[in-house]
């Protein structure tokens, strides 16, 4: 039963609670007719404290398409945080008003603050380098749709491993699948927290290798997961300026790749991917976009409880 829960880390959702999520978004491609007024009456609160395109628009078209309403703010600056009010009271404030929100912040834990004090559910929009758990259902569905299956693969994780929420996320949520190999992809300065590698991957005993050199590995891969650089996590520019470019994608390196890899990014890219790759067949980030929108929908209805 997931009504009037929230969701904060993709471990919140069992792997039966996330088949009902990704089955009912399945039946929403197939059908959006019918799911035009679920939510009618209802409102969707998106309180955005950090820059965002995907996540805040596809919450606010997800709702829409539901037959409900959104209200909300896009920056910390245009909200009364700028004149000093708490997560706390916003969010008490807030439940006032709407039935569900979902709320990005720059620091880690916010979201999971608000969830303390809200009368309905949060839902963790990305916090800080911590988590996204949305954005890994819309990976997760991503998978399943165009690969078949949940488990049996490896996947390459690559660029900012560190700071990169997307990853730390998805790599908890697959643990939890069979046999999937991790090759995780970075340089010595970005690998990924310790952590994550020793709460996760050590203690589930699940294969992984860390290695600096995407063209090492992209033959094995049945995904690679790119990301970006982030240059707001960076304490200095000089940092970010040497690390930013470790890694572009482009047609020489997809070369020696399977015919049937994938490459996903959570996006936004910078330049770590070239546009000359977007036509590849391989190319499915922008698919990936699309199914996002819907798993959105589907996590709302299931945690407002509304059924077609
Ligand atoms: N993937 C993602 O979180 O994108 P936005 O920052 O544009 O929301």
């Amino acid at each position: 039963m997931l009504k009037g829960k929230h969701l904060i880390d993709p471990m919140d959702l069992s792997l039966e609670q996330l088949d009902q999520i990704f089955n009912l978004a399945d039946d929403i491609i197939k059908n959006p007719k019918d799911y035009m007024e679920v939510c009618k009456g209802k409102i969707l609160a998106t309180l955005f404290y950090e820059p965002s395109t995907r996540t805040r628009l596809s919450f606010e078209s997800a709702m829409h398409r539901l037959g409900g309403s959104v209200v909300g703010f896009s920056s910390a600056g245009s909200s009364s945080a700028a004149k000093g009010e708490s997560v706390a009271d916003t969010v008490k404030t807030i439940a006032c008003y709407a039935d569900i929100c979902a709320m990005r912040h720059p620091k880690e834990g916010a979201p999971k603050v608000a969830s303390l004090k809200s009368d309905i559910p949060v839902i963790n929009a990305g916090d800080g380098g911590h988590q996204h758990p949305t954005q890994t259902l819309t990976d997760l569905l991503t998978i399943r749709s165009l690969k078949g299956r949940l488990n049996d693969f490896t996947i390459g994780l690559c660029g900012d491993l560190k700071f990169g929420r997307t990853v730390h996320s998805l790599i908890k949520a697959l643990s939890r699948y069979s046999n999937i190999k991790f090759i995780l992809i970075s340089p010595e300065e970005l690998k990924i927290p310790d952590y994550i590698k020793e709460e996760v991957l050590i203690k589930k005993d699940i294969q992984f290798k860390e290695v600096e050199r995407i063209e090492e590995v992209i033959g094995e891969l049945d995904i690679l997961y790119m990301t970006r650089v982030q240059r707001e996590r960076f304490f200095n520019e000089e940092d970010y300026v040497r690390l930013k470019d470790s890694y572009i994608l482009d047609k020489k390196k997809l070369k020696n790749a399977k015919q049937d890899m994938i490459v996903l990014h959570p996006l936004p890219r910078v330049n770590e991917i070239s546009v000359e790759i977007d036509d590849d067949p391989r190319a499915c980030y922008f698919k990936q976009v699309k199914y996002g929108m819907f798993v959105r929908m589907a996590l709302i209805m299931k945690l407002l409880g509304v059924e077609k």
